[in-house]
């Protein structure tokens, strides 16, 4: 049987909460990946120049585990820096990776410059064999049709325990039982 360990990095809760969320649905851990450096500029001009950080999570203890779930959010349609480390350190432990992205565009847009489909496609050319599955878990699902774009973290769209409504629940539960079934392949 698969011993799970879910990574997350989160700024404004969102990762956070699907990640933990998933940590009830496989039964496992999960760990905040923290930066050296946590500051929004940095770590944007970092992803842009496709420099993984270092960070808190080491390979040696990504080693105890057989499948390892990384979980984090999209920032200007970039595989953000410390996701980059963390895929490129579970790679070199040549871990199974399932790789989900929480983001505020919608599948539909999913293809745009800031959409999540580029990230993903980026994540699983990293790890060619070792990413196994994919997912992207839009705020746009709890997003109440008014609210009106805003690039300041306060003003960000929250996925919390009273928005958290069946669309998002089932996609939850889709990509738990996506990554159970291929630890039967
Ligand atoms: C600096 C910044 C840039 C963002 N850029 C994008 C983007 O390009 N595409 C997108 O879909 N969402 C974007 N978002 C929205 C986040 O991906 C979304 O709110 C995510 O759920 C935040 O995750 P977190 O709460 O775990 O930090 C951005 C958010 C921030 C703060």
């Amino acid at each position: 049987m698969a011993v799970y360990l879910i990574l997350y990095y989160s700024k404004t809760g969102n990762s956070k909460f699907i990640a933990e969320k998933l940590s009830a649905g496989l039964i496992c851990n999960s760990k905040r990946i923290t930066p050296i450096i946590d500051s929004v500029a940095v770590l944007f001009l970092l992803s842009l120049m496709k420099i993984g950080i270092p960070t808190n999570i080491s390979k040696k203890e990504i080693e105890v585990y057989s499948e390892v779930v990384i979980v984090g959010p999209v920032w200007g349609g970039l595989l953000i820096s410390p996701l980059r480390n963390t895929l490129k350190k579970c790679i070199r432990a040549s871990k199974n990776i399932h790789f989900a992205v929480t983001c505020e565009t919608k599948d539909e847009e999913k293809n745009n410059k800031y959409g999540y489909a580029k990230v993903l496609r980026e994540a699983k050319g990293l790890g060619d064999k070792f990413v196994r599955t994919t997912e992207a878990f839009s705020t746009s699902l709890v997003n109440p049709e008014n609210k009106v774009w805003s690039p300041k973290l306060s003003e960000k769209i929250k996925i919390t325990e009273r928005n958290f409504n069946s669309e998002l629940k089932s996609r939850l539960r889709d990509f738990a039982i996506k990554i159970k079934s291929f630890e039967k392949q």
